[in-house]
C-alpha cells in the first residue's frame, strides 16, 4: 500500500470471468453482490493486529461458541468508492468512517483499528476488485468494513480478547428500488431505537437488529421507513431508518435548514456532516437543533416546513413527503422532492462522483 503496510495476498482461484462480472453489474441491487475478494485482519489482546491478508471471497468458518454470535460484539462502517471521470478510483471522507469505526469500538469495548490499516484494506482491495466498480450513473461500489469478537466461550463477564476485521465490497445500484420518489414515514410510538447512555450513537450491528419491528410496523402502517423518536418523550425527532433526518423550513432564498443535534443517541452520519457544510454553501443556512413532532405537523400544515429529507451513504439523500403517526397524519409540501433536496444532492452526488472540484479535501483517490 502507499502507507507501505505489506499484505499477505492469497488471489481468488476462482475469479468471475469478465463476462459473468458485466452480467452481474447490469443490475447489481443493493448489497446483493460481492467481488472476488476480502480483506481480513485479526486482533489478540496482547499482541495487537496481526499481518493483513487479501484473499478469495468467501464464507466464515466459525466455532459455535464464538462471543459475537451470543453476546453481539459487532460494528460495521459503509462507504462507497466511485469511479472518476478521468479513471481514478475514489472514497469520500474515508478517514471519517475510520474515526467512526473506533468511536464504535471504544463504546463496545472493542480494539481501535489504526488508521492506516483500515485506509490499507480499501487501498488494497480496490487494487484488486476495482473492476467491479459499475459505471452507470447512481452506482458505486459500497463498501462494508466491520469488525466482531471472535473468542469462543459464553462467559459474560469481559469483553472478547480476540476479533476480526473484515472488508468486503458489494457492486450496487440506488438503495431504494424506486429510485429518487419521496418517502412515507412513521412515527414510531411503540420502540425506540436508542436511549440516554445507550448505543444508538455506535454503528453497532444490534441498533439494526432492534430496528426491524419497528420498521415492520411502519410497513404494516403503508408507511416506507419508520422515524425514531427520543426515548424519554417520544416527542423529538432522531432519525428515520437507518438514515439522518433534514428540515427545511422557508424557500428560495429564505430557505434554511435544521437537523436533529447530536444528542448522544442519534449516528453521526457523514453525509449528515457534509451536509451541514455543502447547504450554507448553496445559500441555505444549516443548524442541528430540535425538532418536536408537533412541530413538523404544525410546519407542514402552515407551510412554513418546505421540505424534509433523509441522508445518509447508502441511499445518498431521500425526500420525505407524508408522515403518519398515532392520531395524526400529513403532507411536507406538496409531498413532491423539493429544490433544496434536490439541490443538496446534486452537488453532494457531483462531488462524490468527481464531476465537480472537491474543495473541502473530501475526496480520496486510491
Ligand atoms: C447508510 O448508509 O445510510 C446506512 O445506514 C447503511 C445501511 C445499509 C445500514
Amino acid at each position: 500500500t502507499t502507507s507501505g503496510l505489506t499484505f499477505d495476498v492469497r488471489l481468488s482461484a476462482q475469479r468471475k470471468t469478465p463476462q459473468e462480472r458485466e452480467r452481474l453489474l447490469g443490475d447489481p441491487g443493493f448489497g446483493t453482490v460481492f467481488t472476488d475478494h476480502m480483506v481480513t485482519i485479526d486482533y489478540m489482546e496482547g499482541n495487537g493486529w496481526y499481518a493483513p491478508r487479501l484473499e478469495p471471497y468467501g464464507p466464515l468458518t466459525l466455532d459455535p461458541a464464538t462471543a459475537s454470535l451470543h453476546y453481539a460484539q459487532e460494528i460495521f462502517e459503509g462507504l462507497k468508492a466511485y469511479r472518476h471521470p478521468g479513471g481514478e478510483v475514489a472514497c469520500f471522507r474515508p478517514e471519517a468512517n475510520a474515526a467512526r469505526l473506533n468511536r464504535s469500538a471504544r463504546r463496545m469495548a472493542m480494539p481501535e483499528l489504526p488508521e492506516e490499516l483500515f485506509l490499507g484494506a480499501i487501498e488494497t482491495l480496490l487494487r484488486h476488485d476495482s473492476e467491479w466498480i459499475p459505471s452507470q450513473p447512481n452506482s458505486s461500489l459500497y463498501l462494508r468494513p466491520f469488525m466482531f469478537a471472535t473468542d469462543v466461550g459464553l462467559g459474560v463477564n469481559h469483553p472478547s480478547r480476540s476479533y476480526r476485521f473484515v472488508l468486503i465490497a458489494s457492486p450496487s445500484g440506488p438503495y431504494f428500488s424506486g429510485g429518487i420518489k419521496p418517502v412515507s414515514v412513521w412515527l414510531s410510538d411503540d420502540y425506540t431505537r436508542a436511549a440516554p447512555g445507550g448505543t444508538g450513537e455506535a454503528k453497532f450491528a444490534g441498533n439494526y437488529a432492534s430496528s426491524f419491528v419497528a420498521q415492520s410496523q411502519a410497513v404494516q402502517q403503508g408507511c416506507d421507513q419508520v422515524v425514531w423518536l427520543d426515548a424519554k418523550e417520544h416527542r423529538w425527532v432522531e432519525e428515520m431508518g437507518g438514515m439522518n433526518l433534514f428540515f427545511v423550513f422557508g424557500s428560495g432564498d429564505e430557505a434554511r435548514m435544521v437537523t436533529p443535534a447530536l444528542t448522544g443517541t442519534l449516528l453521526p452520519g457523514i453525509t449528515r456532516d457534509s451536509l451541514l457544510t455543502l447547504g450554507p454553501e448553496l445559500g441555505f443556512p444549516a443548524e442541528e437543533g430540535a425538532v418536536s413532532t408537533d412541530e413538523w405537523r404544525r410546519a407542514a400544515l402552515s407551510g412554513e416546513l418546505t421540505e424534509v429529507f433523509a441522508c445518509g451513504t447508502a441511499a445518498v439523500i431521500t425526500p420525505v413527503g407524508h408522515v403518519k403517526g398515532r392520531g395524526t397524519e400529513f403532507t411536507v409540501g406538496d409531498g413532491q422532492a423539493g429544490p433544496v433536496t434536490m439541490g443538496l444532492r446534486e452537488e453532494l452526488v457531483a462531488l462524490q462522483y468527481g464531476t465537480r472540484a472537491d474543495t473541502h479535501g473530501w475526496v480520496r483517490t486510491f
